[in-house]
């Protein structure tokens, strides 16, 4: 079989590229054509040593034939948004896109969702769709992720941990088992959640603390 062709939507993260081209070595799987970003300033450029091909309406029309990864993920928020906006365009479809070395057996992965090298996905766990799972991430046996969800590198989601659509993990934090984080809460770097976490807060400290209420997001 041949490989497909892919576009990646935003020419921000480099990760992405050594992801695929790690799938790739270990399958050839895509055909990585280049980025789409909206920002008109990165037009004609090259990323990572892949073009940006223009916007993300090229989707719609010289690209729909491609695969798409959204690579967008300043915030949760911001990603949800843009995710809904391309595939509101077109495109061939939103894979998930999974590191060869992480196992994803007996575990569920929505599509769109990235999954980078050294993750560990338990048995049972269920991962939403376009959710972003950095370097070493931990779900333990499980464990439920909601959709849009961003954990940052070495978050540790005990056994049977919910977290809640568009939750952002910082780096290192701990979930402890049976706990949640409430919908489109963040918990910041190195903490240790002892309860759970409400929806629209920011927490963090060990063990964390509620600081700051956020607004709740339009979606
Ligand atoms: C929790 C967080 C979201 C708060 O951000 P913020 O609202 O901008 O907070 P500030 O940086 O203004 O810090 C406010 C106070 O909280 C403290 N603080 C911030 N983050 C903290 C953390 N993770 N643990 C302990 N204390 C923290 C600061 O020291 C500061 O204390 P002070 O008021 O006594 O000086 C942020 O600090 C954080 O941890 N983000 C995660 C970053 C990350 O992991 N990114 C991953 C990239 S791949």
């Amino acid at each position: 079989m041949g490989q497909k062709p892919l576009v990646i939507a935003g020419a921000t993260a480099p990760e992405i590229v050594t992801l695929l081209e790690a799938i790739n070595d270990d399958a050839p799987t895509y055909e990585i054509v280049g980025f789409v970003d909206d920002d008109e300033a990165r037009l004609g450029q090259t990323f990572c040593d892949y073009p940006v091909l223009g916007g993300t309406g090229l989707l719609a029309d010289k690209l729909r034939h491609c695969l798409v990864v959204n690579n967008v993920a300043k915030t949760a928020a911001i990603r949800a948004r843009v995710f809904k906006k391309l595939r509101g365009i077109g495109g061939a479809g939103f894979p998930s896109i999974i590191h060869p070395r992480v196992s994803v057996r007996r575990a569920t992965v929505g599509d769109a969702t990235v999954i980078h090298e050294g993750c560990v996905i338990g048995p049972g766990a269920a991962i939403g769709e376009n959710c972003l799972l950095s370097f070493h991430v931990i779900v333990a046996h499980e464990s439920i992720m909601g959709d849009a969800v961003l954990a940052s590198p070495g978050v540790i989601l005990n056994g049977r941990v919910r977290v809640e659509e568009g939750a952002f993990l910082g780096a290192g934090c701990i979930i402890l088992p049976y706990r949640s984080v409430g919908a489109w809460s963040m918990v910041g770097a190195g903490s240790v959640c002892l309860e759970d976490v409400p929806p629209h807060v920011t927490v963090f400290g060990a063990p964390a603390r509620v600081i700051q209420k956020k607004e709740p997001v339009a979606k």
